[in-house]
């Protein structure tokens, strides 16, 4: 392969050879990290504008510096930027064009910097706007849920323990149970966003600088509340990216499973939602099919945004101090997530607003599996039988019926009669399963005035969440 001599790296002076094609694009980072050219730019202008307040550089270069750099932005912003292997990354593609544009003055902005500190601020910066965005799509999945729990209030399923028919539970109570996973997965982004808020820039390679460089100027004009008291951690850190992939990962897997059951409950043979004609498919070759084929991908795709957190952990373990090139590799498993996972918010608040719910399967489906058992059961203890033989004496009742093919609901007081002398007329009530799910009135439990409650809570928590992301 021809050595390359097309372009002199930024570091040339102590090299006589250049690396040859094959090995420059091996070591390049720039087809990943490209995208964080924005924060590399505002990154840059805030180092040069604090070299000019600490006397360190003119202010005729600094001007010229940041005149150069708002025209490189326009530039990329227009996709007019040719990106170049030949600059390994980002950081080298956008001073090297600087220095091209504007000649010596360009060569003074590194000053004070390297880009172990500079890869680090960039990353950080770019992590608190993929966290704030993702944050977003939460809020916007959450309020899905509370609109789907609101519009099918009232509408009674079965609840499943080993997927087994359990007892009986209002549809909204499920919806909000995944409402607080997502919650909590709010929360998990928004500590992800607070981890990236701490400015490394001015630590320089590893530690620190000659140069009288001002660090809370930049942290104030990039938006850091804090700054890192060490300049070897500040260049080593990626632990705000493992909260930020650990906080995708979660929340992929809360994704999976509400994706798994929406995939169980448009089966035939469940039937308790109709997923809508735009998140289905079709098949080549069986006319009838229609397949959900979109929540299938969300719960595959968990596999990767797991993957990617593997990944990460798995480059940082025994990595020594300081910066070493394996965490170039950082990045593209962190941005894989965050795209994965963004898509996938997006796909399930598409499909949750726009499946239908069945409710006439839903309430047939409570009917079957005696999940009124327990409430007889209890009814018996209100009548003085503990608990104990109560359980044995409803066991003996629902495998006599399951001899015979009927349902708890179709028992007249003198079959239950039958079973024990403590069952009276309004022992059919008890199996009523409006009022097997209402009575269930302990806090958080799916009787119908404690999911009231649940409902005003969680709109409470998703105004408070979305008033804070407003202030990030
Ligand atoms: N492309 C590098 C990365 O993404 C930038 C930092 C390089 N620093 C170095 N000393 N080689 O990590």
């Amino acid at each position: 392969m021809e050595p390359n001599s097309k372009h002199k790296a930024l570091w040339g002076g102590r090299f006589e050879k250049s690396p040859e094609r094959f090995t420059q694009e091996f070591g390049a980072s720039l087809p990943v990290d490209k995208r964080m050219w924005r924060g590399d730019i505002k990154g840059s202008i805030a180092h040069a504008h604090m070299l000019d307040a600490q006397g360190i550089l003119s202010h005729e270069d600094v001007v010229a510096i940041v005149d150069g750099l708002e025209k490189i932005k326009a530039e990329i912003d227009a996709g007019e930027f040719e990106f170049d292997i030949n600059d390994e990354d980002i950081h080298m593609a956008i001073e090297s064009k600087l220095i091209a544009d504007i000649g010596e003055a360009g060569g003074r902005l590194h000053t004070g910097r390297s880009r172990n500190d500079q890869v680090a601020t960039d990353t950080h910066l770019y992590i608190k706007r993929l966290s704030h965005v993702l944050a977003g799509h939460l809020l916007e999945l959450r309020l899905t849920l509370i609109d789907v729990a609101r519009k099918n209030f009232g509408v009674v399923m079965p609840g499943y323990t080993h997927m087994q028919k359990a007892q009986p539970i209002l549809f909204s109570h499920h919806m909000l149970a995944y409402y607080w996973m997502f919650s909590r997965d709010f929360k998990r982004m928004t500590n992800a966003f607070e981890a990236a808020d701490i400015l490394p820039l001015g630590s320089a390679a590893l530690a620190g600088t000659t140069y009288p460089l001002d660090r809370s100027f930049v942290a104030d004009e990039l938006g850091f509340s804090r700054i890192y008291p060490n300049s070897l951690d500040a260049v080593s850190d990626r632990d705000f990216l493992l909260d930020f992939t650990y906080a995708c990962s979660v929340c992929m897997i809360h994704l999976s499973r509400l994706a798994e059951e929406l995939i169980l409950w448009s089966t035939d043979e469940f039937g308790f939602i109709t997923m809508d004609d735009s998140y289905s498919t079709g098949s080549s070759i069986m006319p009838q099919k229609k397949n959900p084929d979109f929540a299938e991908l969300v719960r595959g795709k968990t596999g990767r945004v797991v993957g990617d957190l593997m990944g990460l952990l798995v480059m940082l373990k025994s990595l020594p101090l300081a910066y070493n090139k394996d965490m170039q590799e950082d990045k593209e498993g962190v941005f894989d997530a965050a795209d994965t996972l963004e898509d996938c918010l997006r796909c399930m608040t598409g499909m949750i607003s726009t499946m239908r719910v069945n409710e006439g399967r839903m309430r047939q489906g409570s009917l079957g599996g005696f999940m009124a058992a327990t409430d007889l059961a209890d009814y018996l203890v209100g009548k003085g039988v503990p608990f104990r033989r109560a359980h044995e004496i409803v066991g003996e009742l629902v495998l006599s019926c399951e001899k015979e093919g009927r349902t708890l609901q179709s028992l007249t007081v003198e079959d239950l009669h039958a079973h024990s002398d403590y069952f009276k007329e309004d022992a059919l009530e008890a199996v009523d399963i409006d009022k097997v799910v209402s009575k269930r009135t302990t806090v958080g439990g799916t009787g119908h005035s404690a999911v009231e409650n649940q409902l005003e809570e969680a709109e409470a928590l998703y105004n408070l969440d979305t008033e804070l992301l407003s202030t990030f």
